[in-house]
């Protein structure tokens, strides 16, 4: 939970750009992507960047920059990385549920696909054949993840081909002569125990032999990160030595060593975020003595469709004596950010960050109850530069077609 700004670096930025505002540290991504790519140095592995957590054109070139690769969830993803710059050997479309036009537009950019249906992959299979070597998204069978919202591996998931279905995979890779490259699973997110990881490689083991072409193994993303005073994250080193030792034990039956591959979106991206509210007024009631932010869950949902938590600061006070408060928003919703939170004696006007708000973030706001979305600040060798403006009245009414 590093502050690499400063509450007075922070405090100038929402005076020049306004509030709400998210600030992103650049230097801190480049850090976790140091760790990331430190730990695995003795192993062939590659990192793609989850870039659903935050897809800011300016994030998508600084990761490009560091040297990693980009996954994506969706084919507007996929022309993003594309846009950034990356080529598209080095992108990943992780998809899941989707239209095989979407699938068609990929392989036509020439993009890594790991497909996450039957169906799919049989239309795939139809269409192309040998001809383009994919990847499949199976769902392992393991339960993982910090809340249930985000456990993505488990039994009842939607995500992934279930691997109890192998035959009926095997049936249609050998149907077509598909050429399957990759394995991929992802159990979740906020994954604190390294051994769920060897747990994922040891179900892919035992049908790794099945596939003669493969050259990777994907086993997603989900390092957790500490969001809390106290919260451990994924012991990365750790990580890195198990999953190591667990590929020395089986060398793959085709020959090739395969390469893994990592998907972290939250890792990356969660501590560079700083989300700048104001206080736009103090309630005291019998329950609680209320402070509402210029913001809601319009703009950070994770605490209200996550339950998650997110270390706020009042930086306008910060030796003020510490008070309980409930942290709402101001939109025509319950959007709390935080009940019985003890922070510095909050005035109507003091500023306060909510702190790890990089990752899904702006990434999940709306323009809800026609508020602006926040504006998007990047701190680069300390000087801040916008990244996107705040939404004006205009963006409101962007693509309504008016009829009447
Ligand atoms: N790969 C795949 C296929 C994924 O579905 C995800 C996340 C990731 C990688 C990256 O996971 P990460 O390293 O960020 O944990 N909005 C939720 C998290 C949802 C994650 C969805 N998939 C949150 O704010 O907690």
């Amino acid at each position: 939970m590093s502050e690499a700004l400063s509450k007075e670096q922070l405090t100038a930025i929402a005076t020049q750009y306004g509030t709400p505002v998210y600030v992103y540290h650049a230097e801190t991504i480049e850090n976790q992507y140091r760790k990331l790519s430190s730990a695995f140095r003795n192993s062939n592995t590659v990192f793609f960047y989850a870039c659903k957590a935050l897809t800011n054109i300016n994030i998508l070139k600084h990761v490009k920059q560091l040297g990693a690769n980009v996954d994506c969830s969706s084919i507007n993803e996929v022309k993003l990385a594309l846009y950034a710059g990356f080529l598209p050997e080095r992108v990943l479309y992780t998809s899941n549920g989707i239209a095989f036009s979407e699938i068609e537009e990929a392989k036509a950019l020439g993009v890594n696909i790991n497909i996450d249906s039957l169906s799919n992959l049989e239309k795939f299979g139809k269409k192309f054949g040998h001809s383009y070597p994919v990847g499949i998204r199976l769902r392992p069978n393991i339960m993982a993840g910090g809340n249930l919202k985000i456990s993505t591996g488990h039994e009842k998931s939607k995500f992934g081909i279930p691997i109890d279905q192998i035959d009926q995979i095997l049936q249609v890779v050998e149907q077509h002569n598909l050429h399957i490259s990759d394995l991929h699973i992802h159990t979740g997110s906020e994954i604190k125990d390294v051994d769920v990881f060897v747990k994922g490689i040891e179900v892919l083991f035992s049908i790794i032999p099945h596939f003669k072409e493969l050259e990777f193994i994907d086993l997603g993303g989900g390092f957790k990160v500490p969001y809390k005073e106290g919260d451990v994250g994924t012991d990365i080193d750790l990580l890195a030595e198990k999953v190591k030792a667990a590929f020395d034990n089986h060398p793959n039956p085709g020959g090739k060593p395969l390469q893994v591959w990592f998907e972290p979106g939250k890792f990356m991206v969660s501590e560079c975020g700083y989300f700048v509210t104001q206080v736009n007024v103090i309630k005291e009631t019998s329950a609680a003595s209320f402070v509402s932010v210029d913001s809601g869950f319009n703009h950070l949902i994770r605490p209200m469709f996550y339950d998650a938590y997110h270390r706020i600061e009042n930086i306008s006070n910060p030796s003020g004596p510490l008070k309980e408060y409930a942290v709402v928003g101001n939109i025509c919703e319950t959007d709390t950010f935080a009940w019985n939170r003890k922070l510095n004696e909050v005035r109507e006007g003091d500023l306060l960050v909510f702190y790890n708000a990089g990752a899904y973030g702006f990434e999940m706001s709306s323009q809800f109850n026609s508020r602006f979305k926040p504006a998007e600040v990047l701190v680069k060798n300390g000087a801040p530069h916008l990244i996107r403006k705040r939404d004006v009245f205009e963006d409101l009414l962007r693509n309504q077609v008016e009829v009447l």
